[in-house]
């Protein structure tokens, strides 16, 4: 005798488990009129069931209302109405659900010729990212019904109408039911679609709620060689699955006693796999010499038995296991046995296949992620509907998921929005895609900054936010390996286009001076504060305030020598009558030459210099360098112990005034500021690369930036610290020669001055061009100028930064750009600093594009440039 594991009887009878007759009426049930509209009628009671039924407006997103022609009989409501897909591929109804819950769903289809063409439609159905069936009214007719008993993977269940042809995919109602944990055998093995659900009489009605609790839906079946067996008596139907009363007050025995009770299905497909559960009760009074008994035979092969149905009870019987059958039809026979006096009997039935429902939906949280993404940017496009990554022909457009193994969920890997007309900033939501590798985003109308968090997801590999319209600077965390960072084409965000690459972008920037920087600039000022007291004169070196004309270069130019005795220099000062500043090594005196021509003439002081070969060696040099951006010496006095240098006089006074306000000196605006800048560079990069031999500066500072009636800069007191100290200074001193903030904060652990001292020295000249903030302030706890800025820049406003007499009156762009060229001056590391070449680049770009914000005036501009560019004039010295 063949023995079937696994084969169950349900319970009955005897257990006290929920009373489900008393259950809140359709709790949890979902029954959507598909194209009822929303304001009409929604919800109603349907007639027949009392199934309350709501429009399905809310559930979806697409599709238009169609109405089935009337002269069809059909009457049911529900049925009257239709939802129809002409656009997309794929249209998705959205419903709630409890994850991990068994539902029976139900999908109503009927045509009715709503469209008048008469051309019945064939597509597939689609629950989530598995198909569910396909709907071929033509082959069946009027109407089609699919129900499927499943488990849903998550919280929101996608049902999907995917067009497969050239017809139009339809639906006319949608119903979820929930159903009890227990019952039917559902699990990873697949889910169950009902094949029937009959109850056995020749009744001519449909069995469903409110008889059927759970609202299955019984048809009635029956055979001529059967006999109806019927009973007014309640039958106890409280098993789990609760077959309704209804249906177990009727049943079928053969009319030939002696012959078996046969169920028949056709299978075409040997590897079809049923679940098959059977319902009994005996429902016929029996004398007490009668029993009924009998086995079940599934294609001939004993499936269950002997059984006796209870008394007015039910007893259900199904497998845990599938089962298959083989010659074209499955047939279940229930056979009596030889001590039954009476033939078998059967109440109802149903029958299911199971379909293997293997893909598994895209992790839960990229999907609430993307339709977040998808509802900040308010996108609809039709293709965004259901799973977003499978089945993967019908992915959503613009993404990408990895999806090699369809148990495990995909992830999202690449969002492309580039061109998709969004507005507003950022989403945050962006920042839940955690396998997020590719993300594109250009080409649309993004305003805002750039999140902190792009740079911490640190799976990315390209990030594309050109021809936006974002603002602010790059998050630092950006700027790291192996990613692929597109922003150009935002004019307002910092390091792009027209003004630069981002992605080529080589200065590296130090955004906050670290901390031990700041202790070394710490250090340094100490340091100097000692020396200060003891030698004042070498702390604030030469301070010079010199002019001259331009008919002065023409003058002196032609000139063999440039030697002047005492008594001329006596007579050009008028006996050193006007004063126009004190400089570390004496004093500057206005002067005129032939009457007419203005000169500056300083006055050195006795002890300053080295010695009369060395001092005539270094000013030959110093006559010998001429370019448009240094203070020209136009001659010298060497007699005796009187030694004075003759400069061009400049009319305009240093820059320090200009931005301090302070003697006369007017505000001047960004554009030229940038000019100015530009142009002081040039004169640095001349002594740093230009004439022989190369010079350091040592003494770059705003108050050595002269400017002519133009506001042309000049810079002054080059090449002297090195020639006119006085004697006996120590090696330190001479390693830190320059003045107070502006000293290279590397120069007293290298102990000597270099080119990028000059290029640090530059740096904190822009910083204040940029801020106006003192370099040094003793009144504040942020000392130096690199660490108010360091702190100013983490608050990411530029406004703050910049000097406010500017008004605002100047890009953000250009501004962000000269902060970051000023920073990495500064940085405390000699070798992470620019070179004066580098720097003159990156300011050629900072005015490009502060002029394309101001093409309206142009003049100053393009003067400017052309001023830049020609970066010397007669280099003699090369
Ligand atoms: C529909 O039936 C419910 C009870 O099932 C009832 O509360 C409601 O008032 C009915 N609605 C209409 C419009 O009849
Ligand atoms: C039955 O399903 C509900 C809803 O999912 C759940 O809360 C409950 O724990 C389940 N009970 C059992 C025994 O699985
Ligand atoms: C009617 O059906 C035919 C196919 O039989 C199709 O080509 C045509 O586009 C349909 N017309 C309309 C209005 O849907
Ligand atoms: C009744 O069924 C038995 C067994 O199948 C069969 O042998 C017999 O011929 C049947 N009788 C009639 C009248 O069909
Ligand atoms: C059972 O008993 C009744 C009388 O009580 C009798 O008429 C009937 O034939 C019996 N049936 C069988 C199968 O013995
Ligand atoms: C039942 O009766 C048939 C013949 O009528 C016999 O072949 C079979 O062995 C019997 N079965 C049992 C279990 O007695
Ligand atoms: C999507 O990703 C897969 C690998 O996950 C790759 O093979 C495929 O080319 C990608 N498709 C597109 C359109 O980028
Ligand atoms: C995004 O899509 C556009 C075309 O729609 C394409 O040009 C671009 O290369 C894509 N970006 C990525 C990162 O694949
Ligand atoms: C990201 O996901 C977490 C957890 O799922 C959620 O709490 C948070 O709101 C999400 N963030 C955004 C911006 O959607
Ligand atoms: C971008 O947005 C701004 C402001 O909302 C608007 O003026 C501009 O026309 C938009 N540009 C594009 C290309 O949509």
């Amino acid at each position: 005798m063949e023995r079937y594991l696994g084969l169950l009887l349900a319970l009955f009878g005897t257990f006290t488990i929920i009373n489900i007759i008393q259950a809140q009426e359709q709790q949890g049930f979902i029954s959507l009129d598909c194209g009822l509209p929303a304001n009409e009628l929604s919800p109603y009671n349907e007639t027949s069931t009392r199934l309350q039924f709501y429009s399905d407006a809310t559930f979806i997103q697409s599709g238009l209302v169609g109405k089935i022609q009337s002269n069809l009989g059909i009457f049911r409501k529900p049925y009257t109405t239709l939802r129809y897909f002409p656009d997309g591929i794929r249209n998705c109804y959205n419903l709630n659900v409890e994850k991990g819950r068994k539902y029976l769903i139900r999908a109503s289809f009927i045509y009715g010729n709503y469209d008048s063409n008469d051309t019945k439609p064939v597509f597939d159905l689609y629950l989530g990212p598995n198909l569910w069936a396909t709907i071929d009214l033509e082959a069946t007719g009027n109407g089609i019904r699919e129900e499927i008993l499943h488990m849903p993977t998550s919280n929101s269940l996608k049902i999907c109408l995917v067009k497969t042809g050239d017809t139009t995919p339809l639906i006319s109602a949608l119903e979820l039911r929930p159903m009890e944990n227990g019952s039917y055998v559902i699990d990873q093995s697949g889910s169950l679609k009902r094949r029937s659900s009959n109850y056995l009489s020749k009744s001519t009605f449909d069995i469903r709620y409110s008889s059927d609790v759970y609202d299955r839906i019984w048809l009635p079946l029956f055979m001529n060689e059967w006999t109806e067996i019927s009973t007014d008596l309640d039958v106890a139907n409280n098993n789990i699955y609760g077959p309704p009363q209804d249906a177990l007050k009727h049943a079928a025995s053969p009319t030939n006693a002696s012959a078996p009770l046969t169920i028949e299905w056709p299978s075409s497909n040997s590897h079809d796999q049923y679940h098959l559960y059977v319902h009994f009760s005996e429902i016929q009074e029996l004398q007490a010499n009668e029993t009924r008994e009998f086995n079940m035979v599934w294609n001939g092969k004993h499936y269950y038995g002997p059984l006796a149905p209870p008394k007015l009870n039910v007893l259900t019987v199904f497998s845990e296991s599938s089962r298959t059958c083989g010659g074209g039809k499955c047939s279940v026979q229930f056979i009596r046995t030889n001590r039954s006096t009476l033939p078998p009997l059967l109440n109802a039935f149903e029958v299911f296949t199971v379909i293997q429902l293997s893909q598994s939906e895209t992790d839960e949280n990229d999907v609430s992620a993307i339709k977040s993404i998808a509802a900040s940017y308010a996108l609809s496009r039709i293709s965004w509907q259901g799973d977003p990554c499978v089945p993967p022909q019908l992915r959503w457009d613009g993404l990408n998921c990895t999806n090699t193994v369809a148990s495990i969920p995909p992830r999202l890997n690449t969002l492309n929005l580039s061109s998709s007309g969004l507005t507003g900033t950022i989403a945050a939501a962006l920042q839940n895609l955690t396998q997020l590798e590719k993300l594109d985003l250009s080409n649309n109308n993004l305003t805002g900054g750039v999140p902190e968090f792009l740079g911490n997801m640190k799976l990315l590999t390209v990030i594309n936010l050109s021809g936006n319209n974002l603002n602010g600077s790059l998050p630092q965390a950006l700027q790291r390996k192996g990613l692929e960072l597109s922003v150009e084409g935002n004019p307002r965000l910092c390091f792009s286009d027209p003004c630069k690459k981002p992605t080529k972008k080589k200065v590296v920037v130090p955004i906050v001076v670290s901390v031990a920087s700041a202790a070394t600039v710490i250090f340094v000022v100490v340091l100097f504060l000692v020396v200060r007291i003891k030698n004042p004169s070498i702390v604030e070196g030469l301070h010079l305030l010199m002019g001259t004309t331009s008919m002065a270069n023409v003058t002196f130019a032609n000139k063999k020598s440039r030697r002047f005795t005492y008594s001329e220099v006596i007579k050009m000062t008028n006996n050193f009558q006007r004063v126009l500043g004190e400089g570390g090594f004496g004093m500057v005196y206005h002067g005129t030459v032939n009457s007419y021509e203005q000169v500056a003439v300083k006055v050195l002081s006795e002890s300053s210099t080295q010695g009369s070969k060395e001092f005539k060696a270094e000013v030959d040099l110093l006559l010998r360098v001429h370019h448009a951006n240094l203070v020209r010496l136009v001659g010298y006095c060497y007699e005796g112990d009187k030694l004075s240098l003759i400069y061009e006089f400049l009319p305009n006074g240093d820059l320090k005034q200009h931005l301090t306000g302070k003697g006369g000196g007017s505000i001047i605006k960004w554009s030229v500021r940038l000019r100015i800048a530009l142009e002081a560079a040039s004169g640095l990069e001349y002594l740093h690369i230009g004439c022989t031999p190369p010079m350091v500066h040592r003494d770059v500072k705003t108050a050595n930036i002269l400017l002519d009636e133009n506001l042309k800069a000049k810079l002054a007191d080059f090449g002297l610290s090195r020639s006119f100290q006085s004697e006996g200074e120590s090696q330190v001193l001479t390693a830190i020669a320059g003045t107070l903030g502006y000293l290279d904060p590397e120069c007293n652990s290298s102990g000597r001055l270099s080119e990028k001292s000059d290029v640090y020295s530059f740096g904190i000249v822009l910083l204040e061009m940029i801020t106006n903030q003192p370099v040094i302030n003793q009144t504040s706890e942020i000392l130096h100028i690199t660490q108010w800025v360091g702190f100013k820049i983490s608050r990411g406003d530029i406004i703050e930064i910049m000097d406010p007499n500017l008004g605002k009156d100047y890009d953000s762009n250009s501004a962000w750009r000269a902060l970051e060229l000023a920073l990495s001056c500064a940085n405390p590391s000699s070798s992470k600093r620019p070179s004066m070449s580098q720097v003159i680049q990156e300011l050629k770009e900072c005015i490009v594009c502060e002029n394309s914000r101001v093409n309206d005036n142009q003049g100053l501009e393009s003067q400017a440039m052309s001023i830049g560019l020609d970066s010397s004039m007669d280099p003699m010295a090369r």
